[in-house]
């Protein structure tokens, strides 16, 4: 099988990306797979040869030509966290040239990625809890401190609307400091210029894989816990080895992994995902009920990522769970 291990994007996310792809392309079987990295940037997709030499992609069915000789692939594998990879815009591409990718489609990747309209679709999920929030758009900022203070009691959370990896994010404890965050927010929102301001849930955090298998199965992950010394969750925590500590199988009851387990696959199911989401949330201190953070279209694979720890934990090779993903892609 060729292989399009598509990577890279428009956001401070591509980093993230390059890491992430550089781990599935070790972790695969290169015997069984053809594997060719793609860079999608700004001004260029392409794919960098063995002697370091750039080739170009050809737009019209992504295929590459190389001396005489055109590579077609027969799946894309996309490990592209952000835009245009976790947003719908290659799913749309790819759908249009009728190439089978690992990755939901266009409709649930461009509507996860916007956090909050994805909130407002999950609102009557059983058992499955939202925090208060005020999505803000570009037109409101002039009025965006009173709105929050109107609407949310401190602290919040303050985020671009559809990014990753924290970027931009703050969580404000204070009055005095959200002028700051929400600039901040509405400087790194890389689309449609949104910021999602949500009330803080006191409790523990929880990120939790799911996915369909070739043979058509919904497998659920063990969910990990996340522990950090930070005041969240932030970047710096997400990815510098030893600020977070990650436990997985996280501690929980049968009953909450249970509980957990049903809302993710309801989740799943109307979303009509495909291929692995991550889905992370809180369980409220003394209320013990789990609060929706966000989905992850394109949850991270790199070594410090929750989903190749959950795989491994749940008995798999790492390997096998990546041909997985392209075996059910090409069912
Ligand atoms: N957005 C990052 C890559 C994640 O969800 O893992
Ligand atoms: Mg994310």
């Amino acid at each position: 099988r060729k292989v399009a291990l598509v990577t890279g994007g428009y956001t401070g996310e591509a980093e993230i990306s390059f890491k992430s792809s550089a781990f599935v392309h070790e972790q695969l079987d290169s015997e069984r797979y053809e594997i060719y990295p793609i860079t999608i940037a700004l001004d260029s997709w392409f794919h960098v040869n063995e002697a370091g030499v750039k080739i170009p992609v050809n737009r019209e069915d992504f295929s590459l030509t190389i001396g005489e000789h055109i590579v077609r692939f027969d799946v894309a594998l996309i490990m592209l966290h952000g835009t245009p990879g976790e947003d719908g815009r290659l799913q749309g591409y790819f759908d249009m040239i009728g190439l089978p990718y690992t990755s939901c489609g266009a409709l649930t990747s461009a509507l996860t990625m916007n956090k909050g309209y994805t909130k407002a679709i999950l609102a009557d999920i059983p058992k499955l809890h939202i925090a208060k929030s005020v999505l803000l758009f570009e037109a409101h900022r002039a009025q965006a401190v009173e709105m929050v203070e109107r609407t949310l009691s401190l602290p919040y959370f303050v985020k671009p609307n559809a990014g990753g990896s924290s970027i931009g994010m703050t969580k404000v404890k204070e009055r005095a400091e959200l002028p700051v965050a929400l600039d901040k927010a509405f400087d790194a929102a890389n689309t449609g210029h949104q910021v999602l301001v949500e009330e803080f849930v006191t409790g523990r955090e929880f990120s939790q894989g799911v996915f369909r298998n070739a043979a058509g199965e919904l497998i659920v992950l063990p969910a990990t816990e996340v522990r950090t010394t930070r005041e969240f969750f932030d970047f710096e925590a997400k990815y510098i080895p030893g600020l977070t500590e990650e436990i997985t199988p996280a501690d929980l009851t049968t009953e909450q992994q249970e509980r957990a387990a049903q809302i993710i696959q309801e989740i799943y199911v109307r979303l009509n995902c495909r291929g692995m989401i991550r889905v992370d949330f809180f369980l409220e201190k003394g209320t013990n009920k789990f609060y929706f953070i966000e989905i992850n279209t394109i949850p991270g694979q790199t070594a410090q990522s929750f989903i190749p720890q959950q795989v491994r934990a749940y008995g798999m090779k790492e390997g096998d769970f990546y041909a997985e993903l392209i075996e059910a892609a090409l069912t």
